[in-house]
């Protein structure tokens, strides 16, 4: 028989688990997720269990997140082959509530991040981070971890999270766990599955423009002046379109105009039907 990490379908039984290891003195750390996990999401898994005792993987595929036209049905659950992989890492427990448990008859809240949420991803997909801050806001409270991790591939979404976690003071680290990249330097994602051999080959294209968007940037190249060199670049190698190349700044997201401190650009490239992102940091 193959080995299945363990679960738990309720917050009741989640709590008592987390008790049980606060009572032998255990940090506990969360990874939230929408199953499907791949090996970005397994580093997840390794990394937060450098810094804690036990890790929870919750796995909900999360309805508000969805705009109307979203692949909300059609989202993978595959929650046996999820589990098995997790048997291999130090995974402890998987919490995977149903929708009744997370969003009970008569709920009505909301939690919405001005401002940082609006652009880029936010524009996009309206709605999208009121769903993402609202689930997560419920996932930290359910849990109350010591710290919970979140991928930088969703750089956007990072920092929505860790301006909620600020604002509402939950008792939580948040930490960011590395992009992972493929051989080609292609930000690994679930969504690069859907690309045929030839559109796979122009992908390997956007981290190495967006490297040297980097590159110009930090040598003085005017901010505006390196974001549309990446666009044409990018269009030029085959991609479809491009729905923006932007530098920001790292914290709040604002487009910057001059670097003078953390800054990131963030990207966002489509082949075929198929919406690429990726980010990187500059002056790091
Ligand atoms: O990044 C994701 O998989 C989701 O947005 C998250 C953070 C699990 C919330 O549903």
């Amino acid at each position: 028989m193959t080995d299945l990490c363990p679960a738990v379908r309720t917050v009741a039984d989640l709590r008592a688990h987390v008790k049980a290891w606060r009572a032998d003195g255990l940090k506990v750390g969360l990874v939230p997720t929408m199953g499907a996990l791949h090996h970005g999401h397994l580093s997840l898994v390794e990394a937060i269990a450098e810094k804690v005792d036990r890790v929870v993987v919750s796995i909900f595929v999360n309805p508000t997140q969805f705009g109307e036209g979203e692949d909300f049905d059609a989202y993978p659950r595959t929650e046996e082959t999820d589990r098995t992989k997790l048997a291999g890492t130090p995974a402890s427990l998987v919490f995977a509530p149903n929708g009744a448990e997370m969003y009970p008859a008569g709920f009505a809240s909301n939690i919405s991040v001005s401002g940082i949420s609006d652009r880029f991803e936010g524009a996009a997909r309206p709605g999208h981070f009121d769903g993402v801050a609202t689930v997560v806001t419920k996932l930290l409270l359910q849990c109350l971890p010591d710290v919970a991790i979140f991928g930088e591939k969703d750089y956007q979404q990072l920092a929505v999270i860790r301006r909620f976690a600020t604002d509402l003071d939950i008792p939580v680290e948040i930490m960011a766990g590395t992009l992972i990249r493929e051989n080609d330097g292609l930000a690994a994602s679930s969504r690069n599955a859907y690309l045929n051999p030839q559109e796979r080959e122009i992908a390997g294209q956007f981290n190495v423009i967006l490297k040297q968007l980097v590159s110009d940037a930090e040598k003085g190249m005017a901010l505006r002046k390196t974001e549309a060199k990446a666009t044409d670049a990018l269009l030029a190698a085959g991609f479809k379109a491009v729905d923006y190349v932007s530098i920001v700044d790292a914290d709040t997201l604002e487009p910057l105009e001059t670097l003078s401190g953390p800054a990131r650009v963030l990207a966002v490239a489509r082949i075929g039907s198929v919406r690429l992102l990726d980010n990187m940091a500059i002056g790091a």
